[in-house]
């Protein structure tokens, strides 16, 4: 469990984080959703004691991270910088912390394993890709077998197999009864990877909500059209209740207008349309509806 209780961060003039107060909870796999500057690395290093803040304060599994005895079996951490002796193997890598934490050496083959690695555990990091240094990453973040792990944009750089083998491990870890917590700037990666979010905008918390009522709420269900006078039908379909977004050249995304009225109003101007499809909404489009006014909304529901 991470508590936050008006978490702030403040590099010179600048509020990295405003006064954030979140729960992120066992069992399931929180997503943590904002662009980049959002704030969400600053906010897990306060969560890691790797950056201390200027008020408020972040708990893990109830102490700040300073507090705890056993910290790499309480919390185990990707975060964006990784500083690896490029000479060591990826064994010898994760023998050295497990030396220092006072794990057990086993943990190292186990983590391993977890990450794919095993083939390559000989290998020395130095030569490793990206998406290796992140399966590594990883297996660091699991050597302690811990109750909550942050992961900060675990995806970056993973190939379509690697961003499937983390959504599938943060699930698993999370049905283990652990709390995962995950960032990403990739709104489509966290509707299928998160049960619940938290959205950050320009330091400030913007949305805690399960996922599946982050899509409602935006209620953006819509329509794409494709025409070749999508300009002059964006004329007449605009109204207080509209809205109309050109998403590239000639297709239109409509919103609070059915299809049949769309269709309808085109007709009746002799517009032909080449295509006409209901959407439903994304997160991409949710998430930016929500930050484009930066409104605040909570939930108080929580999943089971
Ligand atoms: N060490 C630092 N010194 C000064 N500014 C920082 C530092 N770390 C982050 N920032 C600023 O804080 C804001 C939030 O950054 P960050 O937490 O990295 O966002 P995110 O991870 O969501 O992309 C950004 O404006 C960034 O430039
Ligand atoms: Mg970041």
């Amino acid at each position: 469990m991470i508590e936050l209780h008006g978490l702030t961060k403040r590099y010179g003039e600048r509020l990295a984080v405003d006064d954030v107060t979140v729960t992120v909870r066992p069992g399931i796999v929180t997503g943590f959703l904002g662009p980049n500057g959002a704030g969400k690395s600053t906010t897990m290093r306060m969560v890691l004691g790797l950056d201390r803040p200027t008020a408020g304060t972040a708990l893990v599994n109830g102490k700040p991270y300073a507090e705890h005895r056993d910290p790499l079996r309480q919390v185990g951490a990707l975060l964006e910088a990784r500083a690896l002796h490029p000479g060591r193997t990826a064994r010898a890598h994760l023998q050295a912390l497990a030396a220092t934490a006072g794990l057990p050496r086993r943990r190292v083959d186990t983590v391993l394993e977890l990450a794919g690695l095993t083939a390559v555990a000989g290998k020395r990091v130095g030569g490793f890709s990206l998406g290796m240094g992140q399966r590594l990453g990883v297996a660091t973040a699991l050597l302690g077998d811990p109750a909550t792990v942050v992961l900060d944009e675990p995806v970056n750089g993973l190939d379509p197999d690697g961003v499937l083998w983390i959504r599938t491990l943060a699930r698993r870890l999370a049905a283990e009864g652990r709390t995962v917590f995950f960032s990403s700037h990739l709104m489509a990666e966290m509707a299928v990877t998160a049960d619940h979010l938290v959205v950050m905008g320009r330091g400030r918390l913007v949305a805690d909500v399960p996922t599946a009522e982050f899509l409602h709420r935006a209620g953006g269900d819509g329509v794409r059209v494709r025409s070749p006078r999508a300009t002059e039908l964006a004329g007449l379909l605009a109204g207080p209740d509209v809205v109309v977004e050109s998403a590239e050249r000639g297709v239109l995304l409509v919103r609070g207008v059915p299809p049949e009225v769309v269709g309808d109003r085109a007709a009746e101007a002799g517009i032909a349309l080449h295509e006409l499809t209901p959407v439903q909404a994304s997160l991409e489009e949710a998430f930016m509806a929500l930050t484009a006014d930066e409104r605040e909304y909570r939930t108080e529901e929580q999943p089971a």
